[in-house]
């Protein structure tokens, strides 16, 4: 299996990343580190450690990151995932994961010197921890496979009108994570082809599992948020559009080109710039970018990682 190091804010969308990559046998879970994004970081922590204790998965160590952008402000996104950046459940149970005294950079790094071969970064919230990486520890970056983020967009944004949240919330930091690795960016582009429908939560329910319970509180109350905020009538299930594509790249089409985030817009700052034409010519390839999502498979491979669980 691929070794992978997930770093998230769940966040519904991050738990369902969770639990895409513990439950599929292609990838080994090596850590799960967490940063503020949805949600405060003693929210996105005690989340991630609660979509592992639900879903039965303990021995993977989970560390707390960055509780503040780079240099920003950090703003919950709590019209779309509540207070506690989990609504839907009356109550969140009582997480059975421990959280490990490392803070998410040791962890990140300790795991990536301690594997005998490369690991993929997948982070799905804004990217104040893999930037703090390679700016503390750069001796990592050749222990890192490829990162694929969830985050940005080849078109319009969702916070402002050319953002994206996890872009938004910290662009200095994808700034510095773009211009130091290789990286696959899974943006707005596709993850609103990855729609919650009535049919793909009957689907979830139909497992009839824990996890699957817990999962369906949380995708119907992602939801209705996304009606009442983004008018939508389904909701995107945006961050395991990239631990699907690390399972199987044909998931989803990729184009490599030059992404170039934008740092200093009054009114665009966190857009992220996609060359797609021939503007790309004499620029760095940094990135490639998933545009055609696979849907029935993404799906299927959600479902079929549900029933592996608790
Ligand atoms: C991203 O922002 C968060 O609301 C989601 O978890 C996802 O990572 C979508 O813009
Ligand atoms: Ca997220």
């Amino acid at each position: 299996p691929t070794p992978v190091i997930l770093d998230c804010d769940p966040g519904h969308d991050d738990v369902f990343a969770i639990w895409l990559a513990v439950g599929n046998p292609a990838l080994d879970v090596r850590a799960v580190t967490t940063v503020a994004g949805n949600g405060s970081l003693e929210h996105t922590t005690l989340n991630a450690r609660i979509a592992l204790s639900v879903a039965g998965v303990h021995g993977i160590p989970v560390a707390a990151g960055a509780a503040q952008p780079l240099s920003r402000k950090a703003h919950a996104a709590v019209d779309i995932h509540g207070e506690n950046a989990l609504g839907g459940p009356a109550t969140l149970p009582e997480p059975t994961v421990p959280l490990d005294p490392r803070d998410a950079v040791s962890l990140i790094a300790d795991t990536l010197l301690a594997s005998a071969e490369p690991v993929t970064l997948i982070p799905t919230g804004p990217m104040t921890n893999i930037a703090a990486l390679i700016t503390a520890r750069p001796e990592v970056i050749p222990h890192i496979r490829e990162i694929i983020w969830m985050g940005g967009a080849v078109d319009r944004g969702n916070i402002t009108p050319y953002a994206e949240f996890n872009a938004w919330a910290d662009p200095e930091a994808a700034d510095i994570v773009f211009k130091a690795a290789q990286s696959k960016q899974a943006g707005l582009n596709i993850t609103h082809q990855a729609l919650v429908t009535d049919e793909v939560i009957a689907r979830v329910e139909a497992v009839g599992n824990a996890t699957s319970a817990f999962g369906v509180q949380l995708l119907k109350f992602f939801c209705k948020t996304y009606a009442e905020v983004q008018g939508m009538p389904a909701a995107p299930l945006h961050d395991p559009v990239t631990v699907a594509i690390a399972i199987d790249r044909a998931v989803a089409t990729v184009q490599r080109t030059h992404v170039a985030i934008e740092t200093k817009g009054e009114y665009t700052a966190g857009a992220t710039n996609v060359y797609l034409l021939d503007q790309v010519k004499g620029r760095d390839m940094n990135v490639e970018v998933a545009m055609q999502l696979d849907v029935k498979r993404f799906f299927d491979l959600i479902v079929e990682a549900v029933k592996q669980l608790a």
